[in-house]
């Protein structure tokens, strides 16, 4: 299973460009830029990764952020995670960008997404991986902070596909931004917002409802509302969940209680995603490793993973036909496992 599981075609869909920000990349950055970290080594900022809660983890995780000042830095961040995509087999990836923890710091838009799309130019030519990017807003800030945002990425609207809603949940409802991801629909953004990892399945049906999403980060709260869950089973309506953060992060105690498993088999469209691979122990395969270590599932159940991801992806027709094809091919060479005859279907 753990061959079939490195060699299967993955999608990221729910990746936070500024949460696969390594400790030695964050050590060398902070050498160039002169920006004095409290830590002594990358393994001492390891040591520090133990997180009680989301807020726990986001105040570490925006301090890490004061690292990246260049455009060059933007690009090294990106390309890093680009050539980690490459080892686990990630074929495409939805990148989230978060402006505002740099724009507040007085870093320029424009250095922001220059970098992140030179890399992403990049991993197309060389190494054949399709990309999309994703703004999103901090929602701990206000509504003129988030418009203001909006604003100056009208410029850059060709290379950034979807608004989406991230930092701390609780207490920071959809409603908050229902006006702004009007205006960005009306921009001609697709939007996703995070709900349901914190919050109340409530911000859920909210940030569908009010916020119009396409997908749902997270959401895995979904279970507290049964006609919610029978909603979602009915419109696929995607969940791009992130096994090893909600362990991290404590929204599950184990591995072993996290539903991701039961939602798949209850039909839902939901997707595997790393969320911060460099604060939560892991990228994409280890994703995938550490739920097939505590699941019992077939080969089968694990690809749909990956057919979910495609249905869910923003990827344009051509590309979308591409990816299907290509993993309907690696199925169908390798659902059985031929050493022990054993099927799943
Ligand atoms: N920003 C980065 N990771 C996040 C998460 N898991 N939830 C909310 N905001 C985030
Ligand atoms: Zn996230």
């Amino acid at each position: 299973m753990e061959s079939f599981i490195r060699a299967l075609p993955k999608i990221e869909l729910h990746l936070h460009i500024e949460g696969s920000l390594e400790p030695e990349l964050m050590f060398e950055l902070a050498r160039r830029n002169q920006v004095s970290i409290p830590f002594g080594s990358a393994a001492e900022v390891r040591a520090a990764y133990e997180f009680s809660d989301l807020q726990s983890f986001l105040d570490i995780y925006y301090q890490g952020a004061n690292v990246l000042i260049e455009e060059q830095d933007f690009f090294d961040l990106c390309w890093a995670y680009l050539l980690r995509c490459q080892q686990d087999n990630v074929v495409h990836s939805e990148i989230f960008f978060d402006p505002q923890t740099h724009t507040d710091r007085g870093i320029a838009f424009d250095t922001v997404i220059d970098g992140l799309q030179r890399a992403l130019e990049q991993g197309r030519t060389e190494l054949g991986i399709s990309s999309q990017l994703i703004m999103c807003f901090l929602r701990h800030l206000d509504e003129d902070s988030a418009f203001d945002t909006l604003q100056q990425a009208l410029p850059h609207r060709n290379k950034i596909i979807a608004v989406g809603l991230d930092s701390a949940e609780a207490g920071n409802p959809p409603q908050k931004f229902q006006r702004v991801f009007e205006a960005a629909r009306n921009a001609g953004f697709l939007s996703v917002a995070h709900a349901g990892e914190e919050g109340p399945a409530g911000y859920i049906r909210d940030a569908i409802d009010l916020l119009q999403v396409a997908r749902i980060d997270h959401g895995v709260r979904c279970v507290e509302d049964s006609e919610l869950v029978q909603q979602l089973v009915a419109s696929r309506l995607p969940l791009t969940v992130c096994p090893l953060s909600n362990i991290k992060l404590r929204v599950f105690d184990t591995m072993q209680q996290h539903n991701i498993v039961e939602l798949l088999r209850q039909g839902l469209c939901v997707t595997v995603n790393s969320d911060d691979p460099a604060y939560f122990g892991g990228y994409m395969t280890d994703n995938f490793l550490a739920l097939a270590a505590a699941h019992t599932m077939s080969r089968d159940e694990i690809a749909r993973f990956s057919f979910n991801a495609i249905e869910a992806s923003f990827a344009d027709a051509g590309r979308k036909k591409q990816l299907e094809s290509s993993l309907r091919e690696f199925y169908s060479q390798n659902k059985a496992d031929n050493n022990k005859g054993e099927s799943h279907e």
